[in-house]
């Protein structure tokens, strides 16, 4: 048996082995956040010759990148990204995704929306037929947590502020448990359109154009139905 922290070591290699052949030497990739992340920045590393650099979605992935000598750019000094690499908290079969247990959404969400393709990583404990057992994240402006959160409740939502927590964009996060998203994209509109959101944890509007998902029995690679 493998555990969770063999698997993602796994599904990093693999991704590793997926981008690289389609990366140039002009190449710029976009980078998540998070522990499976850590691992494909580590593995990528090694290839930093083969690629240009890289844009972060977050002080932790940039401070990893550099400190192993991986060239990190500013998103706006970057026209184009061919793709971005992330991981998920629960991804559905669309390639729909739950993200921001790491709390870095909002940065992932924008260098995700920069990139042409998504690549998600993630252990089969990721893979879910419905979303919402995961509690969702929602960055919000602190002065419109309790108006969100009211929102939120009216929705059938169970709202929770993340204590001692501030992004890195100096915002506060909400996790909303108790919900069953059947509709993910409608979903994801509705919470964008609630004055105060800075951004909603839900990837279904741009979701992954395809998984590696790491299980005991191998590595399979998924496609977005949509794509
Ligand atoms: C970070 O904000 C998240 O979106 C992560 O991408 C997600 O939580 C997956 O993290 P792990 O790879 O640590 O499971």
């Amino acid at each position: 048996m493998f555990t969770q922290s063999e698997l993602k070591a796994q599904v990093a290699q693999a991704a590793v082995e997926f981008v690289l052949p389609r990366l140039q030497l002009s190449s710029v990739l976009g980078v998540g956040t998070g522990s499976t992340v850590d691992l494909f920045i580590d593995a990528i590393a090694v290839h930093k010759h083969l690629f240009n650099g890289a844009v972060s979605s977050s002080e932790r992935s940039t401070r990893r990148m550099q400190k192993l000598g991986i060239n990190v750019y500013d998103l706006n000094k970057v026209e184009s990204m061919v793709w971005y690499v992330d991981g998920a908290d629960e991804i559905n079969s669309e390639l729909e995704m739950i993200k921001g247990g790491g709390g870095a959404l909002t940065r992932e969400k924008i260098v995700a929306s920069v990139a042409e393709h998504f690549l998600c990583i993630a252990d089969d404990t990721k893979e879910v037929a419905v979303l919402g057992d995961f509690p969702l994240p929602i960055e919000v402006i602190p002065m419109a947590r309790e108006s969100v959160a009211r929102q939120l409740r009216m929705l059938g939502g169970e709202p929770r502020l993340r204590e001692g927590f501030t992004t890195d964009n100096g915002c506060q996060i909400l996790d909303v448990a108790g919900l069953r998203i059947a509709q993910a994209k409608e979903f994801e509109e509705q919470i964008n359109n609630m004055p105060g959101v800075v951004c909603c944890g839900l990837f279904a509007l741009k979701g992954a154009t395809t998984a590696l998902i790491a299980s005991q029995t191998g590595i399979v690679q998924r496609e977005s139905p949509a794509a």
